[in-house]
């Protein structure tokens, strides 16, 4: 299987920090979120990576590429530590990019990927969102395989919140698995199905293409993924219990690079101390 990572973005919910580079390099903790990206990815056994980007977005393609100069830097300071860590983000996986032209949504982006796709089933993991601990890819390819139906992260967020995601509704088949019957990009406050909301990471069968093309601007005058999924005819949702990070929000941001630090054991008891300061 394949995966396809959207990374075309402006990411205006964090400027003036996203004004120069994009919102999938900021650091979370001690790595560019997509990094954690494309590791889950891997996690799930996959390998052959597609990342959607766009004008302004060069330095993901840097980050993931041979750095001869800095390479032979530290190889002639003796840092050899340092130099490990650089070889093994260009040996993580055979990554190949793509220019979104236009930036007409989410959906518009997944579309740029179609011909490196082709005719099979593909994983989509958005660029701008961490999901911690186990693969949650992983476990979207196990009920695929199972369902043979594209196949969504779900998670519960907070009623007041149901207006920053797509929102779905539909029963429960089995232990937080839902037959879908419903999906709705980002429905106003007390308006919404349910509180279920997608997670970013999807497990989509090809004719999600044709779906796409027939798909009409919705939400923000953009082609929505959601609206697409939603023309699809069998669809299923795999609740997500792990942590979410949106990097593309403030307090996504912070928490995850927190979070992160806080399974360091070099770092976590200075942090500790620290927050400490504010308790008192
Ligand atoms: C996108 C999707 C939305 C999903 C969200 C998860 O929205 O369109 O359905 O719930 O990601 O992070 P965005 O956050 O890019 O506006």
């Amino acid at each position: 299987m394949k995966a396809v990572i959207p990374a075309a973005g402006l990411g205006t919910r964090l400027l003036p920090a996203t004004k120069a580079q994009p919102k999938e390099m900021l650091p979370v903790y001690d790595k560019p979120t997509i990094h954690y990206v494309v590791e889950e990815a891997l996690k799930a056994g996959i390998d052959d990576i597609m990342i959607v980007t766009g004008r302004n977005k060069r330095s993901i393609e840097d980050y993931f590429d041979k750095s001869h100069e800095l390479e032979y830097t530290l190889q002639k300071a003796g840092k050899d530590r340092d130099l490990k860590k650089v070889r093994k983000i260009t040996d993580l996986a055979d990554i190949c990019y793509v220019r979104q032209k236009d930036l007409k949504g989410l959906g518009d982006a997944v579309l740029a990927a179609e011909r490196h796709v082709g005719d099979e089933p593909f994983a989509v993991l958005l660029g701008d969102s961490i999901v911690k601990c186990n693969s949650c890819t992983g476990h979207l390819v196990d009920v695929f395989e199972k369902y043979q139906k594209s196949t969504i992260a779900i998670r519960e967020v907070p009623n007041e919140q149901v207006n920053k995601y797509g929102i779905i509704s539909g029963s429960e088949i089995d232990d937080d698995i839902y037959k879908i019957s419903k999906l709705v990009e980002k429905p106003e406050i007390g308006q919404a199905p349910t509180n279920l909301a997608i997670a970013g990471r999807y497990v989509l069968t090809p004719d999600i293409f044709d779906k796409i093309k027939e798909t009409e601007a919705g939400f923000n005058d953009e082609v929505q993924l959601t609206d697409a999924i939603s023309k699809l005819d069998e669809v299923y949702g795999v609740n997500y219990h792990g942590k979410v990070f949106n990097i593309e929000n403030r307090i996504g941001w912070l928490t995850s690079s927190i979070d992160f630090a806080l399974d360091d054991d070099e770092f976590k008891d200075d942090l500790i101390e620290y927050m400490k300061t504010f308790m008192d």
